[in-house]
């Protein structure tokens, strides 16, 4: 299937009589004939559901699809994309253990990395996007044991030489796990670039509509673990009957240790109700994705053309620093964000404060136009030299162009602009 009949289709196959839309299991359990079922589940022996924080099957539909979006072997939700970052560090490093991780990511990325990842031992080393050798260097030190970056950066819309940043991560055995929150599986497949592990925060895109928080780990299936001494996979798992992960589920290992160990005892699992609603929004993911990319890039040329706007950083835009490798990777779109500078923080506030159509949020990516000021909000914990470090100027406004009428979005930002 292409991937515009995945986005429908994939993940559910209805037999005959089943309800034709996947169904809500909103049930923390499930019912068995015999004893010897129930052992057979808990052994990993057989497919199948027992308790809700480990797997559910509407969840399991809707991981299925994403799955299957991204090109990957396997697929597991969690309760939000702060969760499957969270899970999909622990699952390859611990206590002692360091990651790399590109300097230009998600606010609360950046602080589960260099506050409370620390706390749990494990250190960060922050690399600019852009410099390889900074990586290479970075590799070079012991105990890294993850290398980590956004596909399409937020907010500074930087793309990720995913190519470049595999092949460094692959010459010292350690995975890459790229967040493609932004680029979304319709723009843009990680894992055809060479990344191992691929996470989600489902809550954008995804779901698109701004309804259910959830987050998603997609196995690329291809990492050998035996290669990179990552024993957590290739020895038995004292903790679930000594099943060695790489041998018993050699397609997913990733994915099935994520679920059997972590999710088994942090339980940041996603609800059904979250899974159902998160699946109607990936339906049309095919359909929103080209009209947020087309709405963006009118939106960035009319800043552009602006006097009183310093700045415009939109990937898709031709003039963009970003262009030649937003080509390659996401095909020329640049999704729907656009960073623009107005100059100070106070013109970025009465600019926000005009606007009619576009709403202050504190959120991006969904149908609705809205906007967002990064260094008072989502990066208010960092300090000047860190906003700098991840690009982001004291007046810039994080601008996330809906699938509205794109003239009314430009009229309205052009009458705030007035103001100012
Ligand atoms: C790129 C990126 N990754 C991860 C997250 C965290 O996701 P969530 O808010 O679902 O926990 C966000 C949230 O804005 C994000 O933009």
């Amino acid at each position: 299937m292409k991937i515009n009949t995945k986005c429908v289709q994939s993940g559910y196959e209805p037999k005959n009589g089943d309800p034709r839309v996947v169904p809500v299991s909103m049930s923390t359990t499930f019912k068995y004939d015999s004893t010897q079922e129930v052992g057979d589940l808990f052994d990993l022996k057989s497919d199948g559901f027992f308790y809700t924080r480990l797997a559910n099957p509407t969840t399991a539909a809707v991981e299925r699809k994403i799955a299957d979006l991204e090109g990957g072997t396997a697929a597991m939700l969690t309760s939000s994309g702060q969760a499957a970052t969270t899970l999909s560090i622990l699952n390859l490093a611990s206590s002692g253990d360091k990651i790399i991780s590109s300097s230009e990511i998600y606010g609360g990325t950046y602080n589960l990395f260099n506050v409370t990842l620390k706390r749990m031992g494990i250190d960060c080393i922050f690399v600019d996007p852009d410099d390889i050798d900074g990586l290479k260097k970075a590799l070079s030190e012991k105990g890294v044991r993850a290398v980590f970056g956004e596909t399409l950066a937020n907010p500074a819309l930087k793309v990720l030489d995913i190519e470049k940043w595999a092949r460094a991560a692959h010459e010292h055995n350690v995975p890459l796990i790229v967040d493609n929150t932004f680029a979304t599986p319709v723009l843009c497949r990680p894992f055809e670039f060479g990344a191992d592990i691929v996470i989600h925060s489902t809550s954008k895109y995804m779901d698109g509509h701004a309804v259910s928080l959830g987050g998603v780990i997609v196995d690329g299936g291809k990492f050998d673990y035996k290669k990179g001494g990552y024993t957590q996979f290739t020895q038995p798992d004292e903790s679930y009957h000594g099943v060695v992960y790489t041998e018993s589920f050699p397609s997913a290992p990733f994915v099935t240790k994520a679920r059997a160990q972590l999710m088994r005892d942090l339980g940041s699992m996603i609800s059904p109700m979250n899974a159902f609603l998160l699946n109607i929004g990936l339906e049309t993911l095919h359909l929103r994705m080209p009209r947020h990319c087309e709405n963006a890039l009118a939106v960035a040329e009319f800043l552009k053309s602006d006097k009183r706007v310093k700045e415009v950083a939109y990937p898709g835009l031709k003039s963009d620093k970003q262009y030649e490798k937003c080509k390659k990777y996401l095909n020329g779109n640049g999704s729907g964000v656009i960073s623009f500078d107005v100059g100070s923080k106070e013109k970025a506030a009465k600019l926000m404060d005009s606007l009619k159509l576009a709403k202050i949020v504190v959120h991006v990516a969904d149908a609705r136009t809205g906007v967002l000021h990064p260094a008072s909000s989502t990066h208010r914990q960092l300090s000047d030299k860190e906003l700098e470090s991840a690009g982001i100027k004291p007046g810039m406004i994080r601008l996330s162009c809906g699938i509205e009428d794109c003239e009314d979005i430009i009229s309205d930002l052009r009458t705030a602009l007035n103001n100012i």
